[in-house]
């Protein structure tokens, strides 16, 4: 896979979560990292995301994987969704680090579907942003404006609309892009089999937040405050609930989101991979032996599916806030440089001049992250 090739500060400016937009030869000299038969196998896995979805004999159908076989179900014109692709394929880890201009923590997974002439999902919307990279043959690309579409169901798991006025319309070809801001409608129809791949982004609505955090809470056996009112005093109707009571009730949950523990649950909830496959040492590393292969300097590699922020840091910081996985490590501020390298490296070589100089709380991080298959040390 190429290098993206994109001027990031314009498409933010003018296109994110603005307008649609055709990127040709983002990906310059294009060439997929996997095939449909990969793909195939993908679809076969239990633990793996995956759909056919056809059109055949005037009819929809939706098939869900994990699949055995394949012939019953690929029938007429039809596309087979994979999804997650990031936990188990490198390069489609390393597809989404080309997107690193939009924070990783707004990003959802790669999809990648293969389809045969003629096949698409039929024209629909999506209530997120989507980059759809062509792979190896050419899709047709329709996109146009929101609008009030009525959702049709020629499926019970098929969302489609009817129609609509495309101002986007145009044939991509391996290495171009389509961009597609959320609720805007699409319509791809692959005009030889091809492949494609979504790199698709987040953003919850104020229920699944609300839902996740008092979870959290939950989980977390927080122990919230109870309601108090020791002014009550004397009212004509014991029904009555008054103005400053309903206030106060509002700024009791008000609370909740206020305190400490809504970061906590904010980085949890940002970094959770529950697809990621955890692969952990045959024996866990000591710190005493993280702090030998710190100073023998191996690499350390990123696995696939890792996802990770740090809040940003004031200069009264003692420490860094990180979260991995759905998990809170703290680091000394002083070790911030190589802790961004670690982070964002795929591989990772300490750097030689000061690989003697890292805290016992980096190593001991190290520790952790190696030995729940986070990272895992290059073996020669
Ligand atoms: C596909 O890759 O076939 C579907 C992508 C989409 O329209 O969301
Ligand atoms: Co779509």
């Amino acid at each position: 896979m190429t290098t993206l090739k994109i001027n990031s500060a314009e498409f933010l400016a003018h296109y994110w979560q603005k307008k649609p937009l055709v990127i040709r030869q983002g990906f310059p000299n294009f060439t997929d990292f996997t095939d449909e038969h990969e793909l195939a196998g993908l679809a076969m896995e239990e633990e793996i995301d995956s759909r056919i979805i056809s059109f055949a004999d005037n009819s929809w159908e939706v098939s869900c994987g994990p699949f055995d076989e394949f012939a019953t179900v690929c029938q007429g014109q039809w596309t087979l969704l994979v999804q997650g692709l990031e936990n188990y394929l490198p390069e489609a880890q390393a597809m989404m680090d080309e997107f690193d201009f939009i924070p990783g923590w707004r990003k959802d997974d790669v999809m990648m579907s293969y389809s045969v002439a003629g096949a698409g999902v039929g024209p629909h919307l999506d209530q997120y942003d989507v980059f759809i990279v062509q792979g190896k043959g050419s899709r047709r690309w329709q996109v146009g404006l929101p609008d009030d579409f009525e959702e049709i169901t020629p499926h019970p798991k098929l969302r489609q609309i009817s129609q609509f006025t495309p101002i986007i319309d145009e044939i991509l070809y391996p290495g171009d892009i389509v961009y597609i801001p959320p609720g805007h409608p699409h319509n791809g129809v692959a005009q030889e089999e091809c492949l494609n791949y979504s790199i698709g982004f987040r953003a919850a609505n104020q229920i699944e937040l609300l839902n996740s955090f008092c979870d959290h809470l939950l989980d977390n056996n927080w122990q919230g405050k109870r309601y108090t009112d020791p002014q009550l005093a004397v009212r004509a109707l014991s029904c009555e609930l008054r103005t400053n009571e309903t206030e106060a009730f509002r700024n009791l949950l008000k609370q909740t989101i206020d305190s400490p523990e809504f970061e906590n649950w904010l980085g949890t909830h940002l970094t959770d991979a529950p697809k990621f496959i955890t692969e952990p040492p045959d024996e866990d590393y000591t710190p005493e032996q993280v702090h030998q292969l710190l100073a023998n300097q191996v690499s350390f590699i990123k696995s696939p599916g890792v996802r990770h922020l740090h809040y940003q840091v004031n200069d009264s910081d003692k420490r860094l806030s990180t979260f991995i996985n759905g998990d809170y490590y703290a680091w000394p501020v002083d070790d911030q440089k190589q802790v961004f390298l670690l982070l964002n490296s795929t591989v990772w070589l300490p750097d030689k001049k000061i690989n003697f100089n890292f805290s016992s709380q980096f190593i001991h991080n190290l520790s952790t992250m190696l030995n729940k298959g986070l990272w895992i040390i290059q073996s020669d």
